[in-house]
This record gives structure tokens, sequence and C-alpha cells, in this order.
């Protein structure tokens, strides 16, 4: 196993790793620490950054549901890095639709399900070409696809990546290509930022770590994924919530007892 210049964290020195809705939010928070550690990495979304990129990163507009333009990454990675050269793919592009299954219009539901996992579906069929043995991909779920949340389209399309992500993590094993989903809890960016302030009061009320996310908190578990320090875990589910869906309301209940509910212990 590679240590590199970055220790613990090896195989990320001089690494390629290809970050999808990366202009912002975790996306931009993943590129920020692999580029930190060495990698080279290549931010794609279809807004433009913000702010400057920092030193190792360049953008690269790409929307995640058109073919075409996966086919023309592959084809340029392909020229300038070779065969099995990418090192990492983390599939992080993503669109909520906070709506249940009664206020779900067609198209919405197509929408999403093409972003959050025909997107995923896409770009590993494109890259995994591409990857060789010690790379790994990371697909971006959500705590929605550990539970029944009540947004239908976007609940729909996490457990599908779920599925999806154990398909490649059977099929890319043999190769040496390692696939792994996360599963983010509710995490302060600009996806999150227009939640309605129950949801945000309910989410920090079933947290056992009392506090919500930021992208930092992911970006830390995104970035072990791609490294070495990883390379036995593949097809796993890891949740990044703070405890919530370990706790399934059990926090709730916990609460109430602590607050003085009478109950009886045998
Ligand atoms: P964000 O909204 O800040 O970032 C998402 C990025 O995806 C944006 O930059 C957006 O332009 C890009 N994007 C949207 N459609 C795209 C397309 N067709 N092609 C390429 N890029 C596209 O949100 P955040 O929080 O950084 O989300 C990252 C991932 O984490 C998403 O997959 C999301 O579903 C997931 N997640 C987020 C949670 C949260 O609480 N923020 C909770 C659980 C999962």
């Amino acid at each position: 196993m590679s240590t590199g210049a970055d220790g613990l964290l090896g195989g990320l020195d001089g690494a390629t790793v290809v970050i999808t809705g990366a202009a912002r939010g975790q996306g931009d928070a993943e590129a920020r620490l692999l580029a930190r550690l060495g990698a080279r990495v290549i931010a794609t979304d279809v807004v433009e950054p913000d702010g400057a990129l920092g030193d190792g990163i360049v953008f690269r507009h790409l929307d995640v549901t058109d073919e075409e333009a996966w086919a023309r990454l592959a084809a340029d990675l392909a020229q300038t890095l070779g065969a099995t050269a990418l090192r990492g793919l983390i599939n992080n592009a993503g669109v909520t639709h906070r709506a249940g299954i009664d206020e779900t219009g067609r198209a919405d539901w197509d929408r999403v399900l093409a972003v959050n996992l025909t997107g995923p579906m896409l770009g590993m069929r494109a890259l995994a070409p591409l990857m060789g043995e010690g790379s790994s991909i990371v697909n971006v779920g959500s705590v929605a696809g550990l539970t029944g949340h009540y947004t239908a389209a976007y609940t729909a399309s996490k457990w599908g990546l779920r599925g999806l992500s154990r398909v490649a993590a059977t099929e890319y094993g043999p190769r040496g290509i390692r696939v792994n989903t996360i599963h983010p809890g509710f995490i302060e960016t600009d996806m999150t930022a227009n939640a309605p302030a129950a949801m945000r009061e309910a989410q920090l009320e079933l947290t056992p770590l009392e506090r919500l996310g930021e992208a930092a908190d992911v970006a830390g578990l995104a970035v072990f994924l791609i490294s070495d320090a990883s390379r036995y875990i593949s097809g796993a589910d890891l949740p990044v919530d703070g405890g919530y869906a370990a706790s399934a309301g059990a926090k709730h209940l916990a609460d109430r007892i602590a607050a003085g509910a009478t109950i009886t212990t045998t």
C-alpha cells in the first residue's frame, strides 16, 4: 500500500479524481480536501464555482444527465491519463424535491431520478473503464435512502443509488475498483438553506450528536474512501449523520424519558 506524502491517507498524492456537483457544498469541500492532500481534482458541475478554485483543482462543465458529456470527459481523460489511471470518482451531484407521492408530478419525478440515479450510472459506465486496481468510486446517497423519508422522488432515487452501488461493487470488484455509498444526514449547504424550519428542528431533535452537519464532516469520509486507508472496504453503506439513522427515532424516546416520563423498568 502506498502511503505517499499524505501519510495515513495514502494513494492520493498526484492522483486524479473526478467529482460531480463540485461547484459548491459538499462537492466543493471534497475537492478542496483532496487537493490539499495532493490530488488533482476535476471539479464538475452545471453551475460555475462562486470563488477562486484552490491549487490542484480544475473546473469542467458537466451535466451528469448528459451521456455525451460523460463520453467527452472519458475521451479527454483517456488521452491525458492513459488507461486505468483514474483514481477516483465521487458521484456527488444531486437535487432535492420535498414532496410526498401525492404531490409529486411526473416532471419532478423524472428530473430527480435523472440527476440522482441516472447521473451516477452514466458516470460509472463512462469512467470505470479508466479505473484499475486500487481505484475507488464514492456514490453520495442520503439518510433518505436508509429510511422512509417524506420526499418521494428523492428517497426513491437514493434507495436506487444504494442498489446500483452494490451492483457496481460486485461488477467492478474483480478489477480492483471499490464502490461505496455514503449517506449524509442534514448538512448545511445550499440544498438545505431553504428547508422548512420544522424539518431543521426535527432533524436536530433526532440527531444524537445534537448538531447539524457541515460539508467538511462529509468530505472527511469521502476522502477516506478514495484513499488507500479504506482499501478493503467495498459495497458498504456508510451514514455520516451524527448518529441519526442508527438511532431510528430512539433519541426522541430517550429524551422524553430523561425529561421525566414515568417508566416501568421491568
Ligand atoms: P448543493 O445543492 O450545495 O450541491 C449540489 C450540487 O449539484 C450543486 O452545485 C448543483 O449545481 C449540482 N447539480 C445539480 N444538478 C446537476 C446536474 N444535472 N449535473 C451536475 N451537477 C448538478 O447540495 P449538497 O448538500 O452539497 O449536496 C451534495 C450531495 O449530497 C447531493 O447528492 C445530495 O443529495 C446529498 N445530500 C445532501 C444532504 C444535505 O442535507 N445537504 C443530505 C443528504 C444527502
